[in-house]
């Protein structure tokens, strides 16, 4: 789909190697609806699938990363109805993205909003962002990962605390707990974000997606499956010409010149 025919979302390519996506709701405070998920998750694919792009944002904008799933889409649906229209299955395909992507979140990042940003694979947040699971005041709890995420993120007591009580984590909280990766200023989020994102889409392309796989592996298997995964993939990567070249650039002292082969 070209990026003109979306109407929840923006695609921008604000730096080198860099494909951004704004959520484009605020009238909903970026609500995530059926149509905005299933573009963003089209856009994703296209910019994953993208070799000009090396690494992927997703943001919203200063008020509100996101507000949670619609509220008004789900609330009479029957467990038929949100089985049958892959309500949280429409979230996996953000699982098959194989280039890092960083949420930039500002506002409110709460529900799923919350849970979107905790799928990506960092966070950059400005000083307003607000973390948090309020799902227990409708009756309901997180679907889209926020009790295994934020659980293997912060530890039990915390996360009980969230998705228990709807205790909302501050950006500065968030950074405290490691939850967030840098916490700056509300006019310099974005910047920070394309900055770290130009800085990775810069290095060996099939080492970054190889070393995201491996860090994921350490939230999802034994730590015996993930020491055979990591190992075996680093000796892979000896049959990569930019190990070859990368070696090569320190040992010439020089900088290296990335191929992606
Ligand atoms: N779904 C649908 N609409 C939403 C929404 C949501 N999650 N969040 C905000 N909106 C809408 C409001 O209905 C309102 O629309 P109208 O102007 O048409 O009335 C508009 O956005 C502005 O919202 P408020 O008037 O409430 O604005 P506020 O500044 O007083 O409060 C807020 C902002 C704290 C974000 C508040 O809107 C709020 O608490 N939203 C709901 C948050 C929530 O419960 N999220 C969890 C959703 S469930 C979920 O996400 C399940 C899952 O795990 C996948």
């Amino acid at each position: 789909m070209l990026a003109t025919e979306y109407e929840n979302i923006l695609v921008e390519f604000p730096a080198d190697g860099v494909g951004l996506v704004r959520l484009n709701r605020p009238r909903a405070y970026n609500a995530l609806n059926g149509p905005l998920m299933q573009e963003l998750m089209d856009a994703l694919a296209a910019l994953d699938a993208d070799e000009t792009i090396g690494c992927l944002i997703i943001t919203g904008n200063d008020k509100a990363f996101a507000a949670g799933a619609d509220i008004a889409e789900m609330a009479q649906a029957t467990p038929v109805e949100l089985e049958q229209m892959g309500f949280i299955h429409r979230w996996e395909r953000l699982r098959e993205i194989r280039k890092p992507v960083i949420a930039a979140v500002s506002g409110y990042a709460l529900g799923g909003g919350c849970e979107l940003a905790l799928a990506c694979d960092m966070i950059v947040a400005s000083e307003s962002a607000v973390f948090g699971q309020p799902e227990i005041n409708l009756g309901v709890i997180p679907g889209a990962g926020g009790t295994q995420r934020l659980t293997r993120a912060l530890g039990k007591a915390l996360t009980m605390e969230m998705v228990l009580n709807d205790r909302r984590l501050s950006a500065a909280e968030a950074a405290q707990f490691g939850l967030v990766n840098h916490v700056v200023p509300v006019d310099s989020y974005l910047q920070k974000a394309i900055e770290l994102a130009a800085s990775i889409a810069a290095r060996a392309p099939v080492a970054v997606r190889v070393a995201k796989d491996a860090v994921n592996m350490a939230f999802e298997g034994s730590l015996a499956a993930g020491l055979a995964y990591e190992r075996n993939h680093f000796y892979a990567l000896f049959a990569t010409e930019d190990q070859r070249e990368g070696m090569a650039a320190f040992l010439e002292k020089r900088q290296p010149n990335w191929r992606g082969q």
